[in-house]
């Protein structure tokens, strides 16, 4: 049991306690957005974010930062950190097509994917072909053998060639949850280069033409809290891509953040530090990217529920049920993650009740936090907050038993936008043919 209240460290940077005990974020009260907007309600400090995408421009270079939309995509976010000047990690013809939506053009978007169907495939290569700007993404990186048979055949329609990035599956496991892990042999994740699938594949790329091999990918697995993983990487990549002298080299593997009291993560400057530090002694030639999602924005916000149900059960446990659940932030069911809860009105009360905090879902596993700490205050009708869900939560978020998705709004300067409006229940309906 923690008495203690929420660790302000975990809260965006922006947020404050007002001299009412509650709390404000990017300068609004965020009882009059839950107010204004409802609930479940995704707020995220755009600063916070800004600040995010500078520190890592600051640490890798221009043109070498790729925000992995899979953490978090909507029209706004992706003109936000296209506007930072990040490129666009895109892993499906979904995600490509909201980040042109937002005004990204195609060639700041690369596209990724384990299983590119040939209409994806298609769609990179001509999209913006409408517009003044060279057709098609700035780069595919390349998953599979089926995949280069799908370029080829497409190179053999006439469609343009391609710049291409091989996906090389390092054999490195970095240390985080099994599911999120994709370095390791074991892996549906690009060219194993121990098996010698890696060197096939630049061969038959080099040779068959069906796009411009540019440079060289790999990704160890994302919440990575040592940046030791980073270096063990860099070292295997720097050795296998030497030969080759290609321009470009992609580092990935996902920065970890702190999502509870006493976790901790490197900083995005650590982590640059460390990384390329690691590529100079190595004598890496290639310009060196990365591509982080989660620690761009992860911390930079909170999901605001109102807490509908208190049950105490003497002896065992009081369950805490709020109106979303697994639907906005399947994180703790798929991969057990831990978070904190407050209560908004009284950021800083201690928090000297345990408790299970869940859903509204009609699954006993609908758990937001297992363990969790509220104050012995709390009671229905109450707003609580839950910070660090700015990534894998909305961009997870699904519509079991049919619960509408949630808002979600920026807020800077005094100022909130709703940038992803609220479902509705004809939303639900939408797409039903009777
Ligand atoms: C290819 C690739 N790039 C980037 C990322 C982003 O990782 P993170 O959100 O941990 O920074 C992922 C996440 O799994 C990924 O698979």
């Amino acid at each position: 049991m923690s008495p203690r209240p929420v660790p302000m460290g975990l809260l965006p940077d922006t947020a404050r306690i007002e001299s009412d005990g509650s709390l404000s974020v990017g300068g609004c009260r965020v009882d009059e957005l839950a107010e204004r907007h409802g609930t479940p309600l995704f707020v995220y400090d755009e600063a916070h974010v800004r600040a995010r995408c500078r520190e890592a421009v600051a640490a890798f270079g221009v043109d070498r930062v790729v925000y992995a939309s899979k953490a978090f995509s909507c029209a706004a976010m992706a003109r936000l950190v296209s506007d930072e000047g990040l490129l666009l990690d895109v892993a499906t013809g979904g995600e490509l097509f909201v980040a042109m939506h937002g005004g990204v053009p195609a060639d700041r978007c690369i596209l990724h994917g384990n299983n590119k169907s040939l209409a994806e495939l298609e769609m990179a290569l001509t999209v913006g072909a409408d517009t003044q700007a060279r057709p098609g993404v700035r780069q595919i990186v390349v998953d599979s053998f089926d995949e280069i048979e799908r370029l080829e055949h497409l190179r053999s329609r006439g469609l343009p060639k391609p710049r291409l990035m091989i996906r090389v599956t390092p054999g490195v496991h970095a240390h985080t949850h099994d599911f999120i892990a994709t370095g390791q042999d074991d892996s549906k994740f690009g060219f194993n280069l121990s098996n010698g699938d890696a060197a096939r594949a630049i061969d038959r790329i080099t040779r068959g033409g069906c796009g411009e091999l540019v440079g060289l990918h790999c990704h160890i697995g994302s919440n990575v809290l040592l940046v030791d993983s980073f270096a063990k990487a860099a070292e295997v990549m720097a050795k296998f891509s030497a030969p080759y002298g290609l321009p470009e080299l992609t580092l990935g593997g996902g920065l970890g953040v702190a999502y509870v009291e006493g976790e901790e993560a490197p900083s995005i400057t650590a982590w640059g530090s460390v990384l390329l530090d690691a590529c100079r002694a190595l004598g890496v030639q290639a310009e060196v990217s990365v591509e982080p999602g989660r620690s761009i924005v992860a911390s930079s916000a909170i999901t605001v529920y109102t807490v509908g149900t208190v049950k105490p059960i003497p002896g065992i446990r009081t369950y805490v049920s709020v109106d979303g659940g697994m639907s906005d932030n399947p994180r703790p069911v798929l991969y057990g993650s831990g978070y904190e809860a407050f209560a908004v009105a009284d950021v800083a009360a201690p928090r000297d009740m345990p408790g299970r905090l869940v859903g509204k879902h009609c699954e006993s596993g609908d758990v937001l936090i297992f363990d969790a700490d509220f104050p012995s205050s709390l009671k229905v009708g109450d707003l609580l907050a839950t910070p660090v869900t700015g990534a894998y939560g909305h961009s997870m978020a699904s519509n079991y038993n049919k619960v509408p998705r949630p808002a979600v709004v920026f807020v800077a300067d005094g100022e909130s936008r709703v940038v992803v409006r609220r479902e509705t229940y004809e939303d639900l309906v939408r797409l039903d043919q009777v």
